[in-house]
């Protein structure tokens, strides 16, 4: 490349990635990772050609409006991209990016990972043994609930709802029903014997584990709240790898306070890293820090993909995964 682009990069990434971006840009690190302020993020945009936010930097219309914009290109490290204002960055005619397919996996494990630790009380027993509480094998010690056969309920059957369904239909011979107006593949639906349910209702009412994979939107806010969850059977299970703000959590406290689900696994929160107080008091809450994408392969290979997509911008190419 023989103009060197001025490129910021808001948090700390994996060192194989800054190594390329220092090759070819005129890199600008965060080596300390500590967050960007807003007015942090306006000087970058006003004196950068690109910055590199992730899914934590929120990229507000005051940040993409902001007179004397440099930046024509917003790579967002992350499949999600609900923390940047996609409307402003349309009007502004500012090309956003993402990083699909390259953590479908990992989330998809995460979300097995939740479901079988909150269903078969992983983190309880591994707290238990380490405190040295174990007194021995008996047979009513630590029951948890039974995963393989059991029905998993998917809201959402995009990438990562398809990779659990393949993992649970033919890990653990989970029978798969979802519900996703958009979606209409009859080949993954044969795959997996999957039921398309003709409401989000139906996925409440006759799953025994319920897994959100849709994106956060207006649409969605709020989607899991105290009546959605007084839909779930008794003994079911609420798991959420998409986005915190998807479920109410003061209502999901109060539910599984009251015994109207069995038990959540979370890996994403309305506020983080604030998790709601009332829930890490509750024994069956399993609870991960947003943790989804976090493998070494995964997060290394994301940086590449926004890589990628900014190369191919400043070579007046399309980037693969343009948003907007
Ligand atoms: C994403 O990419 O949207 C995840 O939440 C972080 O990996």
């Amino acid at each position: 490349m023989t103009q060197k682009f001025k490129v910021l990069v808001t948090r700390k990434w994996p060192k194989p990635v800054e190594q390329v971006l220092k090759e070819s840009f005129d890199t600008t690190l965060n080596e300390d990772d500590i967050p960007l302020s807003e007015i942090e993020l306006i000087e970058g945009i006003n004196s950068f050609d690109a910055i590199l936010p992730t899914v934590t930097d929120v990229i507000s219309d005051k940040v993409i409006s902001s007179e004397g914009r440099r930046a024509k290109i917003i790579g967002n490290f992350g499949v999600g991209f609900n923390n940047i204002d996609i409307e402003s960055a349309k009007k502004n005619r500012v090309v956003v990016t993402n990083t699909p397919e390259v953590l479908t996996d990992c989330t998809a494990d995460i979300a097995m990972l939740l479901l079988l630790g909150v269903a078969r009380r992983g983190s309880e027993g591994e707290y238990h043994v380490r405190k040295s509480e174990w007194v021995g094998w008996r047979p009513t010690h630590m029951m948890g609930t039974k995963v393989t056969g059991k029905t998993l309920g998917l809201v959402g059957m995009g990438r990562i709802a398809q990779a659990v369904a393949q993992k649970a239909h033919f890990g653990f011979n989970m029978k798969i029903i979802f519900f996703d107006p958009y979606f209409k593949n009859s080949e993954i639906i044969e795959k997996y014997k999957a039921k398309a349910c003709n409401s989000i209702e139906e996925v409440l009412e006759t799953s025994d584990y319920v897994s959100l994979h849709c994106p956060s939107t207006k649409e969605t806010k709020g989607l899991i709240n105290y009546d959605a969850l007084s839909k779930m059977k008794k003994t079911s299970f609420l798991i959420n790898t998409a986005r915190g703000d998807i479920v109410v959590e003061d209502d999901l406290a109060k539910g599984l306070e009251e015994g109207i689900i069995k038990g959540a696994g979370l890996d994403v929160y309305e506020a983080e890293p604030m998790v709601n107080p009332k829930l890490l008091k509750l024994k069956n809450v399993f609870l991960l820090p947003h943790l989804g994408s976090a493998t070494e392969e995964t997060r290394e290979a994301m940086g590449m993909r926004v890589y990628d997509n900014i190369s191919s911008f400043f070579e007046g190419k399309e980037p693969a995964d343009r948003v907007v």
